[in-house]
């Protein structure tokens, strides 16, 4: 064989390297239509600001707010487990078998809570936050170590429906391991959800000391 160029007999030369910026251009998009789900898509983008749908209009923000209950009355398992327990109906039966809403609207979410409790089924809350499987966390931990609910789930006070505010990443939760002091506090004010020390770093600093907090950075102190 002779060292000849390949000539097409269908199309002209010109094609060849119009071919090479199809290419180029085929490539491109591929590339950012790539980068765009797994920017979006992503668990960051997927995950902030996720608001599920309810099957009662609870609101935090009348509930824990207004009327100033504490988180703990509901989520009572908070100080001492993993998870933080999600109320069942008779914890609010506790006050709806005798307190009514003065709307229509509100009225009418009331009686489910009297459905759940007569018919005895649960109400089936959708989870909000949630963390792979592979992935360790332990609410305990936390709050006994004078993390406020506050630095992980937002105002939710003033929440009307709970929707997540942090990543929930790796690096999100690496970020506050390395250097905690900011979101320290006196384990009284756990869930004073409108508290800021005059001088965080300061105030973080003596807390950390005097509760000898050493956060985990191994793989193995949320992998295990
Ligand atoms: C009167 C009961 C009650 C009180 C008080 C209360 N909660 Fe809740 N909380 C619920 C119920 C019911 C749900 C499940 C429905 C929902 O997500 O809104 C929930 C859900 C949540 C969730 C989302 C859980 C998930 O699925 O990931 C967070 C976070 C939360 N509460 C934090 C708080 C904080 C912080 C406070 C105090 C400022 C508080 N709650 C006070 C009843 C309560
Ligand atoms: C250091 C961060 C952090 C703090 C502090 C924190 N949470 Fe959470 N919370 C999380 C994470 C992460 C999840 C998801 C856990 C999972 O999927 O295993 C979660 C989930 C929840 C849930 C859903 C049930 C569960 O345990 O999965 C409730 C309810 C909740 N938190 C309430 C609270 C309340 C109330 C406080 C304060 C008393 C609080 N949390 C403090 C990070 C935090
Ligand atoms: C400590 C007492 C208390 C507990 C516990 C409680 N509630 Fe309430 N709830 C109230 C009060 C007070 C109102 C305001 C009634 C009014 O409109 O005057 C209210 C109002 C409501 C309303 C009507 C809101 C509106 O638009 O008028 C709904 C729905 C509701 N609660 C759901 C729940 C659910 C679900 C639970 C349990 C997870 C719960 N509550 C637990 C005291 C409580
Ligand atoms: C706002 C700060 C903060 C964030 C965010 C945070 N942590 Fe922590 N974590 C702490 C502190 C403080 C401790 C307590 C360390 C101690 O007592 O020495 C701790 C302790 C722990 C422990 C117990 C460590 C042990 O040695 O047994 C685990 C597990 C843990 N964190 C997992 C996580 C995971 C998983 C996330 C992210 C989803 C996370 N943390 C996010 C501050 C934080
Ligand atoms: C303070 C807690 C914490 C520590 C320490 C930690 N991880 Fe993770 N890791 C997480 C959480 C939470 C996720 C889930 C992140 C998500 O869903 O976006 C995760 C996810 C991962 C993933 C899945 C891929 C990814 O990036 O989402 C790998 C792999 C991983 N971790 C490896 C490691 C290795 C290796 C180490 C030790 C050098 C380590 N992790 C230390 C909390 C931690």
């Amino acid at each position: 064989m002779k060292d000849e160029q390949y000539k097409s007999p269908v199309f002209p030369k010109w094609v060849n390297t119009l071919h090479g910026f199809v290419l180029l251009g085929v490539t491109l998009v591929f590339l950012s239509v790539t980068f765009v789900f797994w920017y979006w898509l992503g668990p960051k983008h997927l995950e902030v600001g996720y608001i599920p749908k309810q099957p009662i209009a609870y609101s935090h923000k009348l509930h824990a707010g207004d009327l100033g209950i504490d988180c703990r009355y509901c989520h009572f398992t908070v100080e001492t487990s993993a998870h933080a327990a999600i109320p069942t109906t008779e914890t609010c039966m506790n006050c709806h078998s005798v307190i009514q809403s003065g709307s229509k609207t509100g009225e009418a979410e009331i009686a489910k809570i009297y459905a759940s409790f007569n018919e005895k089924k649960p109400i089936e809350w959708v989870k909000v936050h949630q963390l792979p499987d592979y992935a360790y966390f332990n609410h305990s931990r936390h709050v006994n170590s004078g993390v406020s609910c506050v630095s992980c789930h937002g105002r939710v006070d003033q929440m009307e429906v709970v929707q997540q505010v942090e990543p929930l990443s790796m690096g999100w939760c690496l970020d506050c391991h390395r250097a905690p002091e900011a979101h320290l506090r006196p384990k009284e004010l756990l869930t004073k959800m409108d508290w800021k020390a005059d001088d965080p770093i300061a105030t973080g600093r003596i807390i950390r000391e005097a509760y000898q907090i050493r956060p985990g950075e191994d793989c193995s102190t949320c992998h295990r």
